[in-house]
């Protein structure tokens, strides 16, 4: 069964390999190392790892500021996707973010990502925006999606 960890300083070393390789297969521009290693020392984001048999089958990294919650990156290893692992981590962020009484949860995603986009409204995120041209590689808008919990 996959178990949820808190990947913090010394368990990036366990999996930084693994969210390495995941990064490459999953984005047109991949977070490097540098970029892990500056959410790691960023007191307001947090990087969850969905782990099964001590391998690990993705993550989804956010912060937490205030009562908000900003969703930075999600992704699911790709012989793993289309099980429901990333709806698993997302509700597990929905139920930690009504513990802490948060109000909302954000994020982007690129307009073409239908993938994502569907996982994200079949568990009540809606759209509440549009940022043009928000991605410096493609030129490709951002659609701005929201949970609110306190509807
Ligand atoms: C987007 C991503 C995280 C989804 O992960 P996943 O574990 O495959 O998703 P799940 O199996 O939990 O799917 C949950 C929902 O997503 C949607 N979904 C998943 N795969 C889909 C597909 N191939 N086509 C359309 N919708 C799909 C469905 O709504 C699904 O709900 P359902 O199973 O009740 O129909 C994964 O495809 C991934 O890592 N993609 C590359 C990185 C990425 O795009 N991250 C998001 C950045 S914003």
């Amino acid at each position: 069964m996959a178990v949820i960890v808190h990947i913090d300083k010394q368990s990036f070393k366990k999996f930084q390999q693994e969210i390495l390789d995941i990064e490459l297969s999953s984005f047109i521009t991949p977070w490097r190392l540098p970029q892990f290693i500056d959410e790691l020392s960023n007191p307001y984001s947090h990087i969850w790892g969905l782990v099964e048999n001590d391998a690990l089958i993705g993550y989804i990294c956010f912060w937490i500021i205030g009562d908000e919650i900003h969703i930075l990156n999600l992704a699911i290893r790709p012989d793993m996707r289309g099980k429901g692992m990333a709806k698993l981590l997302l509700k597990k962020l929905i139920e930690m973010a009504k513990e802490k009484d948060i109000s909302n949860i954000w994020l982007e995603v690129r307009i073409s990502n239908n993938r994502a986009i569907s996982l994200y409204k079949s568990i009540g995120f809606e759209k509440v925006g549009i940022r043009k041209g928000y991605y410096s590689d493609t030129h490709e808008d951002a659609i701005i999606m929201a949970l609110n919990l306190k509807k």
